[in-house]
């Protein structure tokens, strides 16, 4: 079944990012001059999904005024003459439906998905957590959306960590198939490096059959007294089966600072307008030390 429907859970904190968070949502946060979160739209979009879900707490009001039409914006830039920005502003907003759903508490990502359910129904849907930003040739959520096409089960996202990193990471119990694909046989919420089952993590994307729901409905609270993602997918994987797939592309985590400013940097320097000038700024200030 074809997947039409992407959910973004939106609705953490930000602590990490005070002050910049304080009154701005993390989400909103720039990767040069786009917000984070319509990198991950963009990504929705480039796979072929044109709904997405937001799944917001309180405070999140900006983002939805972000993928809303601004009527005054559009208006004023129109009568400048400064079309090119129109369309920049405008165009996110016709491509995409957005519709949001409250969590009203703060239960955890598995949680946050099953909220999901009464807009999903009964179809097969992505996730994309927006801490997790990719550079790829292919869209990671259509790399995975290929796999669960011809397989016919739910697929998450896989990346290799080093050991001593296990501890960020849901990792899986898997048994190879082919190259780069796994029957994952269980997961695990952020293991220390000594109790992971393996090095093989998750970096946020996953293709959900609507049978997660039922999983979620019945997951206790787990790692940090939250309702896991994680353990929800491991009872899928027992009953229903999953499969892991090692994604192609570079991964930036923006939920980290060091992240954020990397991925700034690896975006910017892509940018025709912005890259030859960025990278002799770099080699220059770096010929310095
Ligand atoms: C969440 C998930 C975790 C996943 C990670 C990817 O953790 O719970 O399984 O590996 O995102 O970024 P968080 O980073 O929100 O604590």
């Amino acid at each position: 079944m074809k997947v039409r429907k992407a959910v973004i859970p939106v609705a953490g904190l930000g602590t990490r990012f005070l002050p910049a968070t304080k009154a701005c949502p993390k989400e909103l946060l720039p990767i040069v001059d786009v917000p984070a979160i319509q990198v991950v739209v963009e990504e929705v979009l480039h796979s072929g999904i044109e709904q997405v879900i937001l799944i917001t707490g309180r405070g999140k009001e900006a983002i939805l005024d972000h993928f809303d039409y601004s009527y005054e914006l559009e208006d004023t830039l129109t009568k400048r003459g400064k079309t090119d920005l129109v369309e920049a502003i405008s165009a996110i907003s016709r491509m995409v439906s957005v519709v949001s759903i409250r969590q009203k508490q703060p239960l955890g990502l598995g949680h946050a998905i099953l909220v999901a359910q009464e807009v999903i129904g009964s179809e097969p849907f992505a996730v994309l957590l927006p801490d997790d930003l990719f550079e790829a040739r292919i869209p990671v959520t259509r790399q995975l959306m290929e796999t669960s096409a011809i397989y016919g089960t739910g697929v998450v996202a896989l990346i290799e960590v080093p050991r001593e990193l296990t501890h960020r990471y849901g990792i899986i119990d898997g048994e190879q198939m082919e190259e780069g694909l796994y029957r994952v046989l269980d997961l695990v919420e952020k293991p220390d490096g000594d109790r992971a089952p393996s090095t093989l993590a998750l970096p946020g994307r996953y293709i959900l059959p609507p049978a997660i729901f039922k999983h979620l409905a019945v997951t206790r609270p787990g790692v940090n007294g939250e309702i896991q993602l994680t353990d929800g997918l491991a009872r899928l994987a027992r009953e229903e089966g999953l499969l892991g797939r090692v994604v192609e592309g570079t991964r930036h985590d923006i939920g980290d600072k060091l992240g954020f400013l990397q991925a700034n940097i690896s975006f910017a320097l892509r940018r025709p307008d912005l890259g030859p000038e960025l990278r002799r700024y770099l080699e220059r200030e770096l010929s310095k030390e």
